[in-house]
């Protein structure tokens, strides 16, 4: 069986999520890992399953995201999909829920798409590796919301068992052969 795991990324943090879930996959399966800024002529048929991941960046996905949808809905919505987000208000187990977190509640409610699996992971703070202005905005966010302050830290919240779980839902997902 062949997968398509397709990731948007700034920072990096996603697509480490999209190779981690394709190690996992890969023991049985075929995977290609592909940023969604090259996926304007990919052809979906020559999968079996796709998986999208994308992270949020001051309160919003990645355009792509939604011209990706656009562009290949029909069949999306017939093959079996996946859907992963990633921020930091899941780094709060109360707010990493597809329904309690705020951004993918929002996507899910508001997208045509209908991935048969959807979930949230909490992403990584990089402090040293943002340009001046997105740590201070991240900082003051973080002073908000009683998270990490010291910009000299570098921490990733994601929890890889997480991961390891949808990865295993995916390779459950019934498929046509
Ligand atoms: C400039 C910037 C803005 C961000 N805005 C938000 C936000 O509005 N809400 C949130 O929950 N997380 C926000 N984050 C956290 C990111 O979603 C998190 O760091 C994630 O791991 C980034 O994924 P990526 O490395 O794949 O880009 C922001 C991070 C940066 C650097």
């Amino acid at each position: 069986m062949k997968v398509l795991i397709l990731y948007s990324t700034t920072d990096g943090q996603t697509r480490n999520i999209a190779s981690y879930i394709a190690s996992i996959l890969q023991v049985t399966d075929v995977c290609d890992v592909i940023d969604l800024r090259h996926a304007q002529h990919l052809d979906l048929q020559r999968y079996q399953k796709v998986v999208v991941g994308a992270s949020i960046r001051y309160g919003h996905f990645n355009p792509l995201l939604e011209k990706f949808i656009k562009q290949n809905l029909e069949i999306l919505n017939q093959m079996p999909s996946a859907f992963y987000a990633v921020n930091l208000t899941a780094r709060k187990p109360e707010k990493r829920t597809v329904q309690t977190n705020p951004y993918v509640r929002k996507f899910l409610i508001k997208t045509p798409w209908k991935p048969a699996l959807s979930t949230v992971f909490a992403g990584a703070l990089r402090y040293p590796r943002y340009r001046w202005m997105d740590r201070l905005m991240i900082q003051f966010i973080m002073r908000l919301t009683g998270g990490e302050t010291d910009t000299s830290k570098d921490v990733e919240y994601t929890d890889w068992d997480d991961v390891t779980r949808f990865a295993e839902d995916i390779a459950k997902m019934p498929y046509e052969k």
